[in-house]
């Protein structure tokens, strides 16, 4: 049986690293498909190195654009190579731009499509992702959900139940294999305590003056301690339009984007994490570490319910109040570990993949 992947933007690496590994170890032969959506060494190469990857077999080099130039590049690049290489399944992952697009090029190609990541809903349409992650389920024959809240959004989509299967997390079976690993990259010089925060979604970068008021917000908080945010280039870009420069305060650092290791070692010790990012809201409720998530809504709502996530909106006096309440120390009850986040969310997938192969080629 031949797999083939398709992996384009940062957190689509941790997510597929584990299921490559899981296939092989069935014999199932895998292609790598880079459709390029991320192509700096910090955005890309060094997650290849440290997430043990494979190569990619080809690199599509799509780069940067609109949503729809990025999504047509993906398009036009990824037919011709499912159509040399034949896959019995592609599988696509997460929620990005790349993901809709190799998803959409195979189901019009009639190739099987496993989606990684299904059902994960914000009911927000303003989010690109939502857009990609409501179209790709649409179009996928075997779905693979995180969490049961992904099952209960695809079945009110009318999907299939038989192509639903509730596997776990695939981005946690990465951070279990390589939490150990971490702790060797820790820097040396780290001061305790600290916050950790990231922010990249066009929803808080792109709006200059929200941007700004968030940026003071951080700088106050760093009056109380060392608040550490490692900087996406579309946040990079977006800084140099606010006027923000890299000694705005001395007590907030900003970082080149960490590479897996020193991310998952800088969270583990994080007093607490700010972030807009869906996927850390979930490795910080694996790992038990408060986040204050700068987003009206999320498509991991496990991690709200059952996690150490808060979601804080667009308010800053909540963001203060609730930073405030962690640093004293009121951490909210959690009840870990989440059904299935346990590891083995790729082996799930690897095991129905390879009970499903004839219907796969049947269909
Ligand atoms: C994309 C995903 C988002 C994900 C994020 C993780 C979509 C719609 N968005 O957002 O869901 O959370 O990746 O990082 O697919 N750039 C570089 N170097 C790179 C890549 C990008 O400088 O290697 C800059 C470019 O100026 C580019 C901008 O960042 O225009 C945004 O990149 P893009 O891939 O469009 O979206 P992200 O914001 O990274």
């Amino acid at each position: 049986m031949h797999v083939l992947h398709v992996v384009g933007a940062r957190p689509n690496f941790m997510k597929a690293a584990p299921v490559l590994r899981a296939l092989a170890a069935h014999g199932i032969q895998n292609t790598l498909v880079h459709t390029g959506q991320h192509y700096d060494a910090a955005m890309s190469d060094v997650f290849f190195q440290q997430l043990e990857m494979p190569e990619p077999d080809c690199n599509l080099e799509v780069g940067s654009g609109s949503h729809a130039q990025q999504t047509a590049a993906v398009m036009l690049a990824f037919e011709p190579v499912v159509i040399e290489r034949q896959p019995d399944l592609v599988l696509v992952y997460g929620d990005v731009n790349s993901t809709l697009a190799a998803a959409l090029v195979c189901a019009k190609l009639a190739v099987p499509v496993g989606h990684v990541e299904a059902g994960l809903r914000s009911r927000d349409r303003t989010m690109p992702e939502e857009i990609n992650r409501l179209l790709t389920d649409q179009l996928s024959d075997l779905l693979f959900t995180p969490s049961a809240d992904g099952d209960e959004n695809l079945l009110r989509e009318d999907i299939d139940p038989a192509k639903i299967h509730l596997v776990g997390n695939v981005m946690i079976d990465t951070l279990v294999r390589l939490l150990p690993k971490a702790e060797a990259h820790i820097p040396a010089d780290l001061p305790q305590p600290y916050a950790l925060v990231t922010l990249h979604r066009p929803s808080n970068v792109d709006d200059l003056p929200w941007l700004r008021e968030l940026l003071d917000t951080l700088v106050e908080l760093s009056q109380q301690l060392l608040v550490i945010f490692p900087v996406h280039p579309r946040t990079r870009q977006r800084f140099s339009e606010v006027g923000s420069s890299s000694n705005i305060s001395a007590r907030l650092r900003f970082l080149e984007p960490q590479p897996y290791l020193e991310f998952l070692a800088l969270q583990q010790r994080a007093a607490l994490v700010i972030t807009d990012s869906g996927g850390i809201q979930e490795e910080t409720t694996y790992l038990g570490v408060p986040c204050l998530t700068v987003r009206e809504n999320t498509e991991r709502p496990i991690t709200v319910a059952q996690g150490t996530n808060q979601l804080v909106g667009r308010d800053l006096a909540r963001l203060r109040k609730a930073a405030a309440e962690i640093l004293e120390g009121g951490r909210k009850e959690v009840r870990n570990p989440v059904p299935l986040w346990d590891g083995h969310a790729s082996d799930r997938i690897a095991n129905i993949v390879v009970r499903r192969q004839a219907w796969l080629k049947a269909r």
